[in-house]
């Protein structure tokens, strides 16, 4: 048999779309496959965009930085608000512009040229027992002798509390978050150690009446799905939102940057567009009972139940300049010890 001009043609474009470069985005993150996989799967749906996920335990600026300009990462992804500024401090992001971000995202929690944008929220919260009649708290008041020998919290220096230090640096200065420090220790009820969760725990087990710790371990106790202890220490307790004086509640994000030698730049924010869409931030909120980042998103009914949550306004980026400093107030009130 013999082609045709015209089926010559057809036939070389059948071939040819193979060897087209397909489009795809490079994602490295340290977050669990499990939780971003069902975004990125949406994504490629919606878009046709293949996402390449490289999974990492930690070391996410040194690994990006150490395969300097070939490096094949579009979009750097992780938790917490100090994280993302050690990646633009480390020179492997770039700055991006984008409509469809600014509008998403509320400008105290994304990085204000660009460089990173969370992309969800994770509030450090007041646990109390179920029956309290607590009903509302502020941070500052967790110093007051009222409190005393009943707060439970884990490590000054976790980096959940650096941050909420940090925040109480923002709105005070150093001279009363050091104070702040001293009271909160005075008012322990055991070593500032262990887990958030083990708030909870203790709390069920007489040890503290209150405890700080952030509201998705809360959803994850209080989830249908909780099981054994997790599930009877979520019993055991309720939520409360603190806010600071005159501001709001202290949060922490997750969130993404493009990376600096991004050799696919347009997918890669493509992708973190995407994410900030109605459908992923449904997606990404209830995978980890974390709070969407755009105004008006759907909140899981369990983090729901908890109330409305009203932001602290001060930027991320001002918080995090004081990282250093609230570790430093850490030990010099021997906070842990
Ligand atoms: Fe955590």
């Amino acid at each position: 048999m013999r082609f045709s001009p015209r089926h010559t043609l057809a036939l070389a474009a059948l071939f040819a779309a193979p060897l087209a470069h397909a489009a795809e985005v490079n994602l490295y993150t340290t977050r669990e496959p499990g939780l971003i996989q069902p975004l990125t799967e949406a994504f490629t749906k919606s878009t046709g965009v293949k996402v390449n996920m490289i999974a990492l335990k930690d070391g996410l600026a040194e690994r990006v930085a150490a395969e300097g300009e070939r490096s094949p990462a579009d979009v750097l992804m992780t938790v917490d608000f100090g994280n993302l500024v050690d990646l633009v401090e480390a020179g492997v992001t770039q700055p991006v512009s984008s409509e469809t971000l600014a509008s998403a995202i509320p400008a105290n929690l994304r990085d204000d040229e660009g460089h990173w944008f969370a992309l969800s929220l994770r509030s450090r919260v007041v646990y109390a027992e179920r029956g309290s009649a607590l009903s509302s708290i502020t941070y500052e008041n967790l110093a007051d002798p009222q409190w005393k020998g009943k707060l439970c919290i884990r490590s000054g220096q976790h980096p959940y509390n650096t941050s909420l230090i940090s925040a109480h640096i923002a709105h005070h200065g150093e001279a009363a978050t050091e104070q702040w420090l001293r009271g909160m220790k005075a008012n322990l009820a055991r070593k500032a150690a262990g887990g958030d969760r083990d708030g909870a725990r203790d709390i069920l087990g007489g040890i503290c009446d209150i405890a700080v710790a952030n509201a998705y371990y809360a959803g994850q106790m209080k989830s249908p799905d909780a099981k054994g202890d997790q599930k009877a220490w979520g019993e055991a307790i309720k939520v409360v939102l603190p806010t600071f004086e005159g501001g709001g509640t202290h949060v922490n994000v997750s969130g993404a940057a493009v990376a600096r030698h991004a050799p696919n730049r347009a997918e890669a924010i493509r992708l973190l567009e995407y994410l900030v869409s109605d459908e992923a931030q449904g997606i990404y909120a209830a995978a980890n009972y974390e709070y969407p980042v755009k105004p008006g998103a759907p909140v899981d009914p369990v983090l729901a139940g908890f109330g409305e949550l009203k932001v602290d306004p001060i930027p991320l980026e001002k918080i995090a300049a004081h990282r250093k400093l609230a570790s430093e107030l850490v030990d010099k009130v021997g906070f842990d010890q």
